[in-house]
């Protein structure tokens, strides 16, 4: 059997029609940037995320970058963010010309540990950085509080976590900001690049709006140095008939993930869960010690698999040159050697869970107990 870590294609044939369609409508109008439907799934993933502002932009790295902008945060400002993310997270961060500070995370969740944002936080801290990492929630309400009591922001990372929820609380309505990816792979992915921020206020807003194309406040009028992080019409259709899913896809990968529980429990680290959180499982790491051992057998046996991710932000070459601080990381040096992504995505069949689980368990009966983790 084959079981792909992701199978991207099973998410067109439901909107195959209707997307073709809509492609159509806007190739025959040529109206290609920031046009009807960048603005109708504005407010519909607005709605969806239970917020006000919500603006959509070219990619997530540019929305987080965005986001701190235009919070004001630049050189000169530090902000907390988990040494344990998808690098984009920091590289945003150092794109303001801020200073990263990498903070460690809860060895449960592997979000960003209240803790270690506590040892990391200082009078240059103006912003933290949570990642909903997984599709899990940051562990938010300590972390807002230690930002209310250093009068810093809030950006939340939810490029994982689309439609997740902390204690009822849609994840990207919770801090100052937020910012979201739909790179192809995501819960909510388009056929391409596509990003959004939902801003705290209409201030916040208006000043992303405004960065993202060239700082245009009327036409033929810069009112400050922008970019170009324009969204394109063309993924607005897609993210539009994708949305319709997105809640239903959601259920269906906490399924997913129940199952692999169910039959993994006790054999390997299971990714934790808060009880008082709704997990959307956008990977499934579990850990364990013979990581890349078991990712090549089970390559053998037909079964994809990720490492999401090997090495953390404050090992990477990177870097090297790039000014910045960090709390003890001990349980991110623990965490990332140990890391395997199993196959996770909506539409994974029963007997394909089965299967995988059934390898993993066939591979690990071979070994001592002591070689797990
Ligand atoms: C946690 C996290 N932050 C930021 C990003 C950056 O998003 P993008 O690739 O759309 O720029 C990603 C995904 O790629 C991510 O997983």
């Amino acid at each position: 059997m084959e079981v792909p870590l992701v199978d991207l294609k099973a998410s067109l044939e439901p909107i195959r029609d209707e997307l073709f369609k809509g492609f159509e409508q806007v190739l025959e109008g040529m109206n290609l940037f920031l046009g009807e439907n960048v603005q109708r799934f504005e407010e519909e993933f607005t709605t969806f995320c239970e917020a006000e502002h919500g603006i959509a932009v070219s990619n997530g790295t540019d929305a987080i970058f965005a986001a701190l902008s235009a919070l004001g945060i630049g050189p000169g400002d530090e902000v907390i963010v988990p040494s344990h993310t998808f690098f984009a997270s920091v590289e945003a961060v150092v794109h303001t010309g801020a200073t990263p500070v990498l903070a460690d995370i809860d060895p449960e969740t592997m979000t960003l540990a209240p803790a270690s944002v506590a040892e990391a936080i200082g009078p240059a801290t103006r912003a933290i950085l949570p990642v909903h990492l997984n599709g899990h929630p940051a562990d938010m309400d300590p972390i807002l509080e230690l930002a209310r009591e250093h009068d810093a922001f809030v950006v939340e990372d939810c490029a994982q976590a689309h439609g997740a929820r902390y204690k009822g609380r849609r994840c990207g309505t919770m801090g100052d900001a937020a910012a979201f990816s739909f790179y192809f792979t995501k819960n909510l992915g388009a056929f391409g690049e596509g990003g959004f921020v939902l801003a705290g206020n209409e201030d916040v807003a208006e000043a992303v709006r405004e960065l993202r194309h060239h700082g245009h406040v009327s036409k033929f009028e810069h009112g400050r140095i922008g970019y170009n992080l324009r969204p394109d019409e063309l993924q607005a259709v897609v993210l539009r008939l994708k949305l319709r899913h997105l809640e239903e896809n959601n259920r269906q990968r906490a399924a997913v993930a129940e199952r692999y529980a169910e039959r993994l429990d006790g054999l390997v680290r299971l990714p934790g869960r808060r009880e008082d959180c709704e997990h959307v499982y956008h990977l499934f790491p579990i850990r364990v010690r013979d990581r890349d051992a078991l990712r090549d057998y089970l390559w053998d046996k037909g079964v994809g698999t990720g490492i999401h991710y090997k090495i953390p932000a404050h090992q990477q070459p990177a870097m090297r040159d790039v000014h910045h601080r960090r709390t003890d990381l001990a349980v991110t040096e623990e965490t990332c050697p140990l890391l395997l992504s199993l196959p996770m995505y909506p539409e994974l069949r029963d007997e394909q869970v089965d299967y995988v689980a059934e390898q993993v368990r066939a591979y690990l009966d071979e070994l001592p107990a002591a070689s797990r983790a």
